[in-house]
């Protein structure tokens, strides 16, 4: 198991995006840190701050698609809020205490998706809207 690594590949052609994007793997990487890894507290804090910045980063993601009239716009902003309901359940349990997931499993299942999700889904709206030079940041 390794922190997640921007790589160039993750590229969707538009600076914004693509410093959000950072912004959401460094947050997550936070969870690698064996020490908050292992403290309810912190792990609760820390995916409450994954929460808050998804929020901000989904809802510009999802206006830009809206403007260009992505055509699988609906499909994917499904797979923001199904992550969004996910993180925001690990979240509660760790709040509650007792929480049945480790920080470790909850690390593993937040890089594997932003990992993937960037990879797979971001960069083919990427590729849609061209270079993203039309793109307004911001
Ligand atoms: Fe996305």
């Amino acid at each position: 198991m390794e922190p997640i690594q921007w790589s160039r590949w993750m590229s969707v052609g538009n600076d914004a995006l693509d410093e959000d994007h950072r912004v959401l793997i460094a947050i997550v990487n936070k969870l690698y840190d064996d020490e908050s890894r292992q403290d309810p507290a912190l792990i609760e804090a820390i995916l409450d701050e994954l929460i808050a910045y998804t929020r901000h980063h989904f809802a510009e993601e999802e206006a830009q698609m809206e403007k260009l009239n992505y055509p699988t716009f609906a499909a994917h902003k499904a797979l923001h809020d199904r992550l969004t309901r996910q993180v925001e359940s690990y979240r509660d349990e760790f709040r509650a205490g007792g929480s049945r997931i480790s920080g470790e499993e909850v690390f593993l299942f937040c890089s594997d998706w932003l990992g993937k999700h960037i990879l797979k889904e971001d960069t083919r709206f990427g590729e849609y809207a061209g270079t993203g030079a039309e793109m307004v940041a911001g």
